[in-house]
């Protein structure tokens, strides 16, 4: 039976992890998986996190199974954080969250859903997207199609053409939006233009599902969220992914969660009754550890203040890398994607190249990035920025 399957190519970002490692040069930068990093290159482990960490090994007392929709106190303080707790959706009790394994779990379980509905929506993903949302969209069963986005040359959104084609889309197609710090492009949309975007959904009857992975990490943490809010006020239906992996520096214990909000109280209950099945048929429930952290973290006030100080710094250290490295870039005289890296936000920005000269950069400078020319910020050495610099404008 196996004998017909053909190895496959490693993933485009996380097959860059082993090839970084395995690089034994000793001048070696890594732009490539999007994890943060601090000025060692380490990837650390929050210090609220550890806190939370220990007061929740020391107070478990049991492991017994939760069910499908994970620890209902981290879906709660999640939404809070989210939408806020004032919020129409929360306080109309229209919106309801489901724990999952990571944001990639989330969109799974969301795409899951559009498909049980049997409504046969496309989903339209901004031209470019994250790598992995065609594959955990698709692979439920939906199709997937394209909407312009971004602006190469200027690094900029193509916001008039974005607006032109979701205006054209048909009543009922869902239209995938990334919460903040786009992913790989770095270009968000200003929260007019997340007003315009909320308008035509209305008008044209579309459902937004906004991916929400980087809160806190682009311009704070309640900016961060107010195009997510704002569609979630605006809209009678949508879907919101979210992530726990970067904010809080938890990626490998999958902690995200999906909300689901809908036109009343009970066909929101209804619809997560289906999610929890949909979970139960894949992975039957989440992994607890991570959310549990989250939970404390987000329930204990001294937490609380520390997560937040620690994700505004590391904000801060990525902001003051961008602008090194934009900086940096403009002594080599290429101005114009200088300018484009200082005004993007987030953890990537994606540099105009093609994929031969990203190929280049890895194999000549030891730099790594995926062939896209998406770049993680916080990969950025500081000592290295010139050099990095002139190798990018080398091949730009
Ligand atoms: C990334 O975009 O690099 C991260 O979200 C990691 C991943 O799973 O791709």
């Amino acid at each position: 039976m196996f004998e017909n399957l053909q190895a496959l190519p490693e993933d485009p970002i996380l097959g860059l992890l082993a090839a970084f490692r395995a690089d034994t040069a000793t001048r070696k930068i890594d732009l490539g998986v999007g994890v943060y990093k601090d000025e060692r290159g380490n990837t650390p482990v929050l210090k609220a996190v550890r806190a939370a960490e220990q007061a929740v090994l020391a107070d478990q007392q049991t492991k017994t199974y939760l069910g499908p929709a994970g620890n209902e106190q981290f879906n709660a303080l999640m939404t809070e954080l989210v939408l806020g707790s004032k919020h129409t959706a929360v306080t109309s009790r229209r919106v309801r969250a489901m724990q999952a394994p990571g944001g990639c779990g989330a969109l799974r379980l969301g795409a899951e859903l559009l498909v049980t509905t049997g409504a046969k929506p496309t989903v339209h993903v901004s031209d470019p997207t994250w790598s992995n949302h065609g594959p955990l969209l698709s692979n439920a069963g939906l199709v997937l199609e394209k909407y312009p986005y971004f602006d190469a040359r200027t690094g900029t959104v193509r916001f008039d053409a974005m607006l032109e084609r979701l205006n054209a889309l048909p009543a009922g197609d869902v239209v995938l939006l990334h919460g903040c710090c786009h992913n790989p492009t770095g270009a968000d949309l200003s929260l007019d233009q997340w007003r315009k975007v909320a308008d035509v959904l209305v008008q044209r009857r579309l459902v937004p599902y906004v991916d929400i992975a980087y809160q806190g990490l682009g311009e704070g943490i309640e900016a961060d969220a107010e195009g997510a809010r704002l569609i979630a006020a605006t809209v009678p239906e949508a879907l919101i992914a979210v992530s726990c992996s970067k904010n809080f520096g938890l990626y490998r214990e999958r902690v995200g969660l999906l909300m689901v909000l809908t036109q009343s109280e009970a066909q929101t209950n209804a619809s997560v009754s289906h999610v929890r099945k949909i979970a139960r048929g894949i992975y039957s429930m989440p992994p607890d550890h991570g959310a549990a952290i989250v939970a404390r973290i987000l329930s204990d006030t001294k937490l609380t203040e520390d997560w937040r100080a620690e994700l505004n710094a590391m904000r801060e250290r990525m902001m003051k890398l961008r602008n090194a490295f934009s900086a940096a870039l403009a002594r080599t005289g290429k101005a114009e994607v200088a300018a484009a890296i200082a005004n993007q936000r987030g953890m990537f920005s994606m540099l105009p190249l093609k994929p031969e000269a990203a190929d280049t950069l890895r194999e000549k400078h030891h730099i790594y990035m995926t062939r896209d020319g998406r770049i993680n910020i916080a990969g950025i050495d500081q000592d290295l920025v010139d050099f990095l610099a002139e190798s990018v404008a080398s091949v730009l």
